[in-house]
Protein backbone atom coordinates (compact mmCIF):
# COMPACT_ATOMS: atom_id res chain seq x y z
CA UNK A 1 0.00 0.00 0.00
CA UNK A 2 2.69 2.55 1.08
CA UNK A 3 5.01 1.58 -1.73
CA UNK A 4 2.30 2.07 -4.34
CA UNK A 5 1.77 5.60 -2.96
CA UNK A 6 5.44 6.42 -2.81
CA UNK A 7 6.36 5.13 -6.19
CA UNK A 8 4.54 7.72 -8.32
CA UNK A 9 5.82 10.49 -6.05
CA UNK A 10 9.35 9.26 -6.26
CA UNK A 11 9.03 8.83 -9.98
CA UNK A 12 7.69 12.35 -10.35
CA UNK A 13 10.47 13.75 -8.15
CA UNK A 14 13.21 12.05 -10.18
CA UNK A 15 11.53 13.05 -13.41
CA UNK A 16 11.35 16.72 -12.32
CA UNK A 17 14.97 16.64 -11.20
CA UNK A 18 16.09 15.28 -14.56
CA UNK A 19 14.13 17.97 -16.40
CA UNK A 20 15.43 20.71 -14.10
CA UNK A 21 19.08 19.71 -14.43
CA UNK A 22 18.72 19.36 -18.18
CA UNK A 23 17.21 22.85 -18.36
CA UNK A 24 19.70 24.54 -16.09
CA UNK A 25 22.46 22.74 -17.95
CA UNK A 26 21.35 24.22 -21.26
CA UNK A 27 21.12 27.64 -19.64
CA UNK A 28 24.32 27.55 -17.59
CA UNK A 29 26.35 25.55 -20.06
CA UNK A 30 25.47 26.84 -23.50
CA UNK A 31 27.28 25.39 -26.53
CA UNK A 32 27.56 28.74 -28.21
CA UNK A 33 27.25 32.43 -27.50
CA UNK A 34 26.52 35.48 -29.58
CA UNK A 35 27.44 39.19 -29.60
CA UNK A 36 26.32 42.00 -31.94
CA UNK A 37 28.87 43.98 -33.96
CA UNK A 38 28.33 47.57 -35.08
CA UNK A 39 30.42 49.39 -37.63
CA UNK A 40 31.58 52.82 -36.52
CA UNK A 41 31.57 54.79 -39.75
CA UNK A 42 34.08 57.45 -38.72
CA UNK A 43 36.84 55.10 -37.52
CA UNK A 44 35.91 51.94 -39.52
CA UNK A 45 36.24 50.00 -36.27
CA UNK A 46 33.73 47.47 -34.96
CA UNK A 47 32.02 47.84 -31.62
CA UNK A 48 30.26 45.25 -29.47
CA UNK A 49 28.17 45.66 -26.32
CA UNK A 50 29.11 43.46 -23.38
CA UNK A 51 27.30 43.19 -20.05
CA UNK A 52 29.60 43.58 -17.07
CA UNK A 53 29.67 44.31 -13.33
CA UNK A 54 27.08 44.14 -10.50
CA UNK A 55 24.53 45.59 -11.11
CA UNK A 56 24.88 44.62 -14.79
CA UNK A 57 25.74 47.42 -17.16
CA UNK A 58 25.99 47.22 -20.93
CA UNK A 59 29.28 48.71 -22.14
CA UNK A 60 30.57 49.28 -25.68
CA UNK A 61 33.98 47.80 -26.58
CA UNK A 62 36.04 47.96 -29.75
CA UNK A 63 36.69 44.45 -31.06
CA UNK A 64 40.39 43.80 -31.66
CA UNK A 65 41.13 40.50 -33.39
CA UNK A 66 44.78 40.44 -32.33
CA UNK A 67 44.30 41.82 -28.81
CA UNK A 68 45.48 39.72 -25.87
CA UNK A 69 42.74 40.47 -23.35
CA UNK A 70 39.80 42.72 -22.56
CA UNK A 71 40.65 46.07 -21.03
CA UNK A 72 38.30 48.70 -19.76
CA UNK A 73 38.86 52.29 -18.75
CA UNK A 74 38.67 52.42 -14.94
CA UNK A 75 37.79 55.83 -13.75
CA UNK A 76 36.30 56.80 -10.41
CA UNK A 77 32.90 55.85 -11.81
CA UNK A 78 33.70 52.13 -12.02
CA UNK A 79 31.06 50.93 -9.59
CA UNK A 80 30.60 47.24 -9.02
CA UNK A 81 30.07 45.20 -5.88
CA UNK A 82 31.79 42.20 -7.46
CA UNK A 83 35.08 43.86 -8.53
CA UNK A 84 38.12 42.03 -7.24
CA UNK A 85 41.82 42.53 -7.98
CA UNK A 86 43.87 39.35 -7.35
CA UNK A 87 47.14 39.67 -5.37
CA UNK A 88 50.37 39.49 -7.29
CA UNK A 89 51.84 35.98 -7.67
CA UNK A 90 48.34 34.50 -7.35
CA UNK A 91 47.10 31.76 -9.72
CA UNK A 92 45.03 34.36 -11.60
CA UNK A 93 48.17 36.40 -12.29
CA UNK A 94 49.97 33.25 -13.43
CA UNK A 95 47.07 32.52 -15.75
CA UNK A 96 47.36 36.01 -17.22
CA UNK A 97 51.12 35.44 -17.48
CA UNK A 98 52.10 38.45 -15.43
CA UNK A 99 54.50 38.47 -12.49
CA UNK A 100 54.66 42.25 -12.18
CA UNK A 101 53.49 43.65 -8.82
CA UNK A 102 51.37 46.76 -9.22
CA UNK A 103 51.37 49.69 -6.80
CA UNK A 104 49.17 52.76 -6.80
CA UNK A 105 49.96 56.00 -5.01
CA UNK A 106 46.46 57.51 -4.86
CA UNK A 107 43.47 56.45 -2.76
CA UNK A 108 42.23 52.90 -3.27
CA UNK A 109 39.52 52.42 -5.95
CA UNK A 110 38.91 50.07 -8.90
CA UNK A 111 42.17 49.90 -10.84
CA UNK A 112 44.19 51.33 -7.95
CA UNK A 113 45.39 48.89 -5.29
CA UNK A 114 48.76 47.81 -3.94
CA UNK A 115 50.14 44.29 -4.41
CA UNK A 116 47.91 43.40 -7.33
CA UNK A 117 49.36 42.42 -10.70
CA UNK A 118 50.00 44.77 -13.57
CA UNK A 119 49.23 44.14 -17.23
CA UNK A 120 50.19 46.34 -20.15
CA UNK A 121 47.06 47.52 -21.97
CA UNK A 122 47.38 48.84 -25.50
CA UNK A 123 45.35 51.08 -27.78
CA UNK A 124 45.41 49.14 -31.10
CA UNK A 125 45.16 52.29 -33.22
CA UNK A 126 47.60 54.71 -31.58
CA UNK A 127 49.70 51.85 -30.13
CA UNK A 128 49.90 53.82 -26.92
CA UNK A 129 50.34 51.55 -23.88
CA UNK A 130 49.61 51.98 -20.18
CA UNK A 131 49.89 49.81 -17.09
CA UNK A 132 46.58 48.48 -15.85
CA UNK A 133 45.52 46.34 -12.91
CA UNK A 134 44.49 42.72 -13.51
CA UNK A 135 40.93 42.42 -12.23
CA UNK A 136 37.98 40.06 -12.03
CA UNK A 137 34.31 40.85 -12.34
CA UNK A 138 31.05 39.45 -13.67
CA UNK A 139 30.69 39.26 -17.45
CA UNK A 140 27.37 38.28 -19.03
CA UNK A 141 26.72 37.34 -22.60
CA UNK A 142 23.78 36.00 -24.62
CA UNK A 143 23.63 32.30 -25.38
CA UNK A 144 22.59 31.13 -28.85
CA UNK A 145 19.35 29.18 -29.20
CA UNK A 146 18.88 27.90 -32.70
CA UNK A 147 18.76 30.93 -34.94
CA UNK A 148 18.20 33.55 -32.20
CA UNK A 149 19.92 34.77 -29.04
CA UNK A 150 18.74 33.01 -25.86
CA UNK A 151 19.12 33.93 -22.17
CA UNK A 152 22.14 35.74 -20.72
CA UNK A 153 24.76 33.51 -19.14
CA UNK A 154 27.49 34.73 -16.76
CA UNK A 155 31.11 34.21 -15.89
CA UNK A 156 31.36 35.42 -12.27
CA UNK A 157 35.13 35.97 -12.27
CA UNK A 158 36.06 37.06 -15.77
CA UNK A 159 39.69 38.29 -15.95
CA UNK A 160 40.39 41.65 -17.60
CA UNK A 161 42.57 44.72 -17.21
CA UNK A 162 41.43 47.89 -15.50
CA UNK A 163 43.38 50.52 -17.47
CA UNK A 164 43.86 54.30 -17.24
CA UNK A 165 41.17 56.21 -19.17
CA UNK A 166 43.80 58.22 -21.10
CA UNK A 167 44.20 55.13 -23.34
CA UNK A 168 40.76 55.85 -24.82
CA UNK A 169 41.55 59.41 -25.83
CA UNK A 170 42.65 58.91 -29.42
CA UNK A 171 41.77 56.75 -32.41
CA UNK A 172 38.73 54.99 -30.95
CA UNK A 173 35.00 55.72 -31.32
CA UNK A 174 33.84 58.34 -28.78
CA UNK A 175 31.55 56.26 -26.59
CA UNK A 176 33.60 53.07 -26.17
CA UNK A 177 34.81 52.02 -22.73
CA UNK A 178 37.62 49.67 -23.74
CA UNK A 179 38.92 47.06 -26.13
CA UNK A 180 37.89 43.40 -26.32
CA UNK A 181 40.87 41.28 -27.42
CA UNK A 182 40.13 38.16 -29.47
CA UNK A 183 43.74 37.00 -29.88
CA UNK A 184 45.10 33.55 -29.17
CA UNK A 185 46.13 34.33 -25.61
CA UNK A 186 45.43 32.85 -22.13
CA UNK A 187 42.85 35.42 -20.98
CA UNK A 188 41.47 36.72 -24.28
CA UNK A 189 37.66 36.83 -24.57
CA UNK A 190 37.31 33.66 -26.74
CA UNK A 191 39.73 31.69 -24.54
CA UNK A 192 37.92 32.49 -21.29
CA UNK A 193 34.45 31.88 -22.77
CA UNK A 194 35.45 28.47 -24.18
CA UNK A 195 37.21 27.33 -21.01
CA UNK A 196 34.47 28.53 -18.66
CA UNK A 197 31.57 26.99 -20.58
CA UNK A 198 33.51 23.98 -21.83
CA UNK A 199 32.89 24.36 -25.54
CA UNK A 200 35.56 24.07 -28.27
CA UNK A 201 37.86 27.11 -28.62
CA UNK A 202 36.31 28.47 -31.80
CA UNK A 203 34.81 31.81 -32.68
CA UNK A 204 33.54 33.44 -35.85
CA UNK A 205 33.33 37.04 -37.03
CA UNK A 206 30.79 38.36 -39.48
CA UNK A 207 31.48 42.09 -39.90
CA UNK A 208 28.61 44.21 -41.24
CA UNK A 209 29.19 46.43 -44.28
CA UNK A 210 26.83 49.16 -43.07
CA UNK A 211 26.61 51.02 -39.80
CA UNK A 212 22.81 50.70 -39.94
CA UNK A 213 22.72 46.92 -39.39
CA UNK A 214 24.23 44.69 -36.72
CA UNK A 215 26.84 42.14 -37.69
CA UNK A 216 27.48 39.19 -35.43
CA UNK A 217 30.19 37.33 -33.57
CA UNK A 218 29.69 33.69 -32.56
CA UNK A 219 31.61 31.76 -29.89
CA UNK A 220 31.61 27.95 -30.04
CA UNK A 221 30.67 25.66 -32.91
CA UNK A 222 28.01 26.19 -35.58
CA UNK A 223 25.34 25.99 -36.86
CA UNK A 224 25.19 29.77 -37.32
CA UNK A 225 21.86 30.65 -38.94
CA UNK A 226 21.33 33.81 -40.94
CA UNK A 227 18.12 34.98 -42.58
CA UNK A 228 16.63 33.27 -44.64
CA UNK A 229 17.53 30.21 -42.52
CA UNK A 230 20.97 29.61 -44.05
CA UNK A 231 23.56 27.85 -41.87
CA UNK A 232 26.60 29.90 -42.90
CA UNK A 233 28.97 27.61 -40.97
CA UNK A 234 28.42 25.02 -43.72
CA UNK A 235 29.78 27.17 -46.50
CA UNK A 236 33.34 27.41 -45.23
CA UNK A 237 36.65 26.51 -46.90
CA UNK A 238 39.58 25.89 -44.57
CA UNK A 239 43.19 26.95 -44.43
CA UNK A 240 45.85 26.42 -41.74
CA UNK A 241 46.01 29.13 -39.09
CA UNK A 242 49.41 30.11 -37.70
CA UNK A 243 49.72 31.97 -34.43
CA UNK A 244 52.60 34.38 -33.89
CA UNK A 245 54.37 34.74 -30.54
CA UNK A 246 52.12 37.70 -29.74
CA UNK A 247 49.00 35.60 -30.43
CA UNK A 248 48.22 37.21 -33.82
CA UNK A 249 46.47 35.26 -36.61
CA UNK A 250 48.29 34.42 -39.88
CA UNK A 251 47.18 32.46 -42.97
CA UNK A 252 49.38 30.94 -45.72
CA UNK A 253 48.72 33.10 -48.79
CA UNK A 254 51.06 31.65 -51.46
CA UNK A 255 50.11 33.88 -54.40
CA UNK A 256 47.59 36.48 -55.54
CA UNK A 257 45.57 36.09 -58.74
CA UNK A 258 43.58 38.69 -60.63
CA UNK A 259 41.21 37.37 -63.32
CA UNK A 260 42.72 33.91 -62.56
CA UNK A 261 46.20 35.10 -63.57
CA UNK A 262 49.05 35.25 -61.05
CA UNK A 263 50.33 38.69 -60.03
CA UNK A 264 54.15 38.67 -60.22
CA UNK A 265 55.39 39.15 -56.65
CA UNK A 266 58.44 38.17 -54.61
CA UNK A 267 56.94 35.09 -52.93
CA UNK A 268 59.61 35.07 -50.21
CA UNK A 269 57.71 38.02 -48.71
CA UNK A 270 54.69 35.77 -48.27
CA UNK A 271 56.45 33.36 -45.92
CA UNK A 272 55.86 34.09 -42.28
CA UNK A 273 58.98 33.60 -40.20
CA UNK A 274 57.84 32.88 -36.63
CA UNK A 275 61.15 33.70 -34.92
CA UNK A 276 61.62 37.12 -36.49
CA UNK A 277 57.84 37.67 -36.55
CA UNK A 278 58.11 39.08 -40.08
CA UNK A 279 56.57 38.44 -43.49
CA UNK A 280 53.40 36.48 -44.17
CA UNK A 281 49.71 37.42 -44.17
CA UNK A 282 47.89 38.50 -41.06
CA UNK A 283 44.22 39.28 -40.40
CA UNK A 284 43.28 42.45 -38.54
CA UNK A 285 40.19 44.38 -37.51
CA UNK A 286 42.36 47.40 -36.64
CA UNK A 287 43.14 48.12 -40.33
CA UNK A 288 40.17 49.37 -42.36
CA UNK A 289 41.68 48.32 -45.72
CA UNK A 290 44.12 45.57 -46.69
CA UNK A 291 47.71 46.77 -46.46
CA UNK A 292 50.28 45.43 -48.95
CA UNK A 293 54.06 45.71 -48.68
CA UNK A 294 55.30 48.33 -51.19
CA UNK A 295 56.58 46.01 -53.98
CA UNK A 296 53.46 43.80 -53.72
CA UNK A 297 51.26 46.92 -53.80
CA UNK A 298 53.00 48.27 -56.92
CA UNK A 299 52.74 45.01 -58.83
CA UNK A 300 49.17 44.39 -57.63
CA UNK A 301 47.79 47.79 -58.64
CA UNK A 302 49.59 47.69 -62.00
CA UNK A 303 48.15 44.25 -62.76
CA UNK A 304 44.64 45.20 -61.61
CA UNK A 305 44.50 48.36 -63.72
CA UNK A 306 45.80 46.50 -66.79
CA UNK A 307 42.98 43.96 -66.33
CA UNK A 308 40.48 46.83 -66.14
CA UNK A 309 42.07 48.90 -68.89
CA UNK A 310 38.73 49.59 -70.58
CA UNK A 311 37.83 52.00 -67.78
CA UNK A 312 39.91 55.17 -67.36
CA UNK A 313 41.45 55.83 -63.94
CA UNK A 314 40.94 59.18 -62.25
CA UNK A 315 44.02 61.37 -62.58
CA UNK A 316 44.09 62.32 -58.93
CA UNK A 317 43.18 59.39 -56.67
CA UNK A 318 41.76 60.00 -53.20
CA UNK A 319 44.30 59.24 -50.45
CA UNK A 320 45.14 56.75 -49.01
CA UNK A 321 44.22 54.95 -52.26
CA UNK A 322 46.30 54.94 -55.41
CA UNK A 323 43.74 53.73 -57.95
CA UNK A 324 40.30 55.33 -58.31
CA UNK A 325 37.55 55.34 -60.92
CA UNK A 326 34.53 57.46 -61.73
CA UNK A 327 31.72 55.50 -60.06
CA UNK A 328 29.41 56.08 -63.06
CA UNK A 329 31.87 54.41 -65.44
CA UNK A 330 31.77 51.09 -63.54
CA UNK A 331 28.98 48.58 -64.04
CA UNK A 332 27.25 46.94 -61.09
CA UNK A 333 25.73 43.62 -60.09
CA UNK A 334 24.12 42.46 -56.84
CA UNK A 335 27.58 41.82 -55.44
CA UNK A 336 28.94 45.27 -56.16
CA UNK A 337 31.04 46.82 -58.92
CA UNK A 338 31.91 44.44 -61.74
CA UNK A 339 35.69 44.42 -61.61
CA UNK A 340 38.27 41.63 -62.05
CA UNK A 341 38.08 39.05 -59.24
CA UNK A 342 40.98 38.96 -56.85
CA UNK A 343 41.91 35.56 -55.38
CA UNK A 344 44.20 34.94 -52.44
CA UNK A 345 45.62 31.49 -53.23
CA UNK A 346 46.15 29.61 -49.98
CA UNK A 347 47.83 26.25 -49.22
CA UNK A 348 47.20 24.96 -52.76
CA UNK A 349 45.54 25.97 -56.06
CA UNK A 350 42.19 24.51 -54.94
CA UNK A 351 41.85 26.73 -51.89
CA UNK A 352 41.24 30.37 -52.77
CA UNK A 353 39.73 33.28 -50.89
CA UNK A 354 37.83 35.20 -53.54
CA UNK A 355 37.56 38.97 -53.16
CA UNK A 356 34.87 40.33 -55.47
CA UNK A 357 33.61 43.87 -56.16
CA UNK A 358 31.96 44.76 -52.83
CA UNK A 359 35.12 43.80 -50.95
CA UNK A 360 37.74 44.98 -53.43
CA UNK A 361 36.29 48.43 -54.18
CA UNK A 362 35.09 51.26 -51.94
CA UNK A 363 33.14 54.39 -52.78
CA UNK A 364 35.22 56.94 -50.83
CA UNK A 365 32.95 59.81 -51.70
CA UNK A 366 30.00 60.21 -54.04
CA UNK A 367 31.18 59.53 -57.58
CA UNK A 368 34.63 58.18 -56.65
CA UNK A 369 35.24 54.43 -56.27
CA UNK A 370 38.73 53.22 -55.37
CA UNK A 371 40.59 49.94 -55.22
CA UNK A 372 40.39 49.33 -51.46
CA UNK A 373 44.01 48.35 -50.84
CA UNK A 374 46.76 50.57 -49.42
CA UNK A 375 50.54 50.78 -49.66
CA UNK A 376 52.25 49.50 -46.50
CA UNK A 377 55.68 50.91 -47.44
CA UNK A 378 58.99 49.07 -47.21
CA UNK A 379 59.60 46.33 -44.64
CA UNK A 380 56.33 46.29 -42.71
CA UNK A 381 56.21 43.45 -40.16
CA UNK A 382 53.55 41.47 -42.04
CA UNK A 383 53.73 41.67 -45.87
CA UNK A 384 49.93 41.55 -46.17
CA UNK A 385 47.42 42.62 -43.51
CA UNK A 386 43.87 41.68 -44.51
CA UNK A 387 41.75 44.54 -43.20
CA UNK A 388 38.10 44.89 -42.27
CA UNK A 389 36.78 46.11 -45.64
CA UNK A 390 37.86 42.78 -47.13
CA UNK A 391 36.32 40.87 -44.19
CA UNK A 392 32.88 42.54 -44.37
CA UNK A 393 29.98 40.26 -45.28
CA UNK A 394 32.35 37.29 -45.09
CA UNK A 395 32.17 34.75 -42.27
CA UNK A 396 35.59 33.92 -40.84
CA UNK A 397 35.86 31.22 -38.21
CA UNK A 398 38.95 30.88 -36.01
CA UNK A 399 39.23 27.25 -34.95
CA UNK A 400 41.96 27.23 -32.32
CA UNK A 401 41.61 23.51 -31.52
CA UNK A 402 42.31 22.47 -35.10
CA UNK A 403 44.51 25.49 -35.91
CA UNK A 404 42.57 26.37 -39.01
CA UNK A 405 40.64 29.31 -40.41
CA UNK A 406 37.27 28.74 -42.05
CA UNK A 407 36.28 31.42 -44.56
CA UNK A 408 33.15 31.83 -46.66
CA UNK A 409 34.12 34.51 -49.23
CA UNK A 410 31.27 36.97 -49.83
CA UNK A 411 27.98 35.88 -48.25
CA UNK A 412 26.19 38.12 -50.79
CA UNK A 413 26.77 35.44 -53.42
CA UNK A 414 24.95 33.05 -51.05
CA UNK A 415 21.99 35.43 -50.83
CA UNK A 416 22.63 36.52 -47.26
CA UNK A 417 24.87 39.00 -45.45
CA UNK A 418 26.41 39.65 -42.04
CA UNK A 419 23.49 41.98 -41.30
CA UNK A 420 21.04 39.08 -41.51
CA UNK A 421 21.33 37.55 -38.05
CA UNK A 422 18.00 37.68 -36.18
CA UNK A 423 18.73 39.43 -32.87
CA UNK A 424 15.20 38.95 -31.49
CA UNK A 425 15.76 37.19 -28.16
CA UNK A 426 13.85 33.97 -27.57
CA UNK A 427 12.78 32.82 -24.10
CA UNK A 428 14.61 30.33 -21.88
CA UNK A 429 12.37 27.34 -22.55
CA UNK A 430 12.85 25.58 -25.86
C1 LIG B 1 50.15 51.86 -1.57
O1 LIG B 1 51.28 51.96 -0.72
C2 LIG B 1 51.80 53.29 -0.61
C3 LIG B 1 53.09 53.23 0.22
O2 LIG B 1 52.91 52.47 1.36
C4 LIG B 1 50.75 54.19 -0.01
O3 LIG B 1 51.23 55.53 0.09
C5 LIG B 1 49.51 54.17 -0.87
O4 LIG B 1 48.48 54.92 -0.31
C6 LIG B 1 49.03 52.74 -1.08
N1 LIG B 1 47.95 52.74 -2.07
C7 LIG B 1 46.76 52.17 -1.88
C8 LIG B 1 45.80 52.28 -3.01
O5 LIG B 1 46.44 51.61 -0.86
C1 LIG C 1 13.13 36.70 -35.85
O1 LIG C 1 12.88 35.81 -34.79
C2 LIG C 1 11.60 35.96 -34.19
C3 LIG C 1 11.54 35.02 -32.98
O2 LIG C 1 11.84 33.71 -33.32
C4 LIG C 1 10.52 35.66 -35.22
O3 LIG C 1 9.26 35.83 -34.65
C5 LIG C 1 10.71 36.61 -36.41
O4 LIG C 1 9.79 36.29 -37.41
C6 LIG C 1 12.12 36.49 -36.96
N1 LIG C 1 12.33 37.50 -37.99
C7 LIG C 1 12.72 37.20 -39.22
C8 LIG C 1 12.90 38.36 -40.14
O5 LIG C 1 12.91 36.04 -39.59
Amino acid sequence: MTSSLCFPHLFFLIFSLVILTAQSRTILRPNNLVLPLQKDSSTHLFVTNIHKRTPLLQLPFVVHLNGQFLWVSCKHDYLSSTYHAPFCHSTQCARAQTSYCHTCASAARSGCHNNTCGVMARNPITRQTAMGELAQDVLSIQSLKGSNPGPLVSIPQFLFACAPSKLLRKGLPKNVQGVAGLGHAPISLPTQLASHFGFPPKFALCLPSKSSTNGVMFFGDGPYYMHPNIDVSRSLSYTPLTISQEGHYYIPVTSIEINNKPVPIDTSLLTFSPHAGTGGTKLSTAKPFTVLEHSIYQSFTKFFTSQLSGIPQMKTPVAPFGVCYDTKKLSYSKIGPQVPNIDLVLQNQNVKWRISGTNSMVEVRPGVTCLAFVDGGFRPRASIVIGSHQLQDNLVQFDLAKSRLGFSSSLLSRRTSCGNFNFTTTSATP
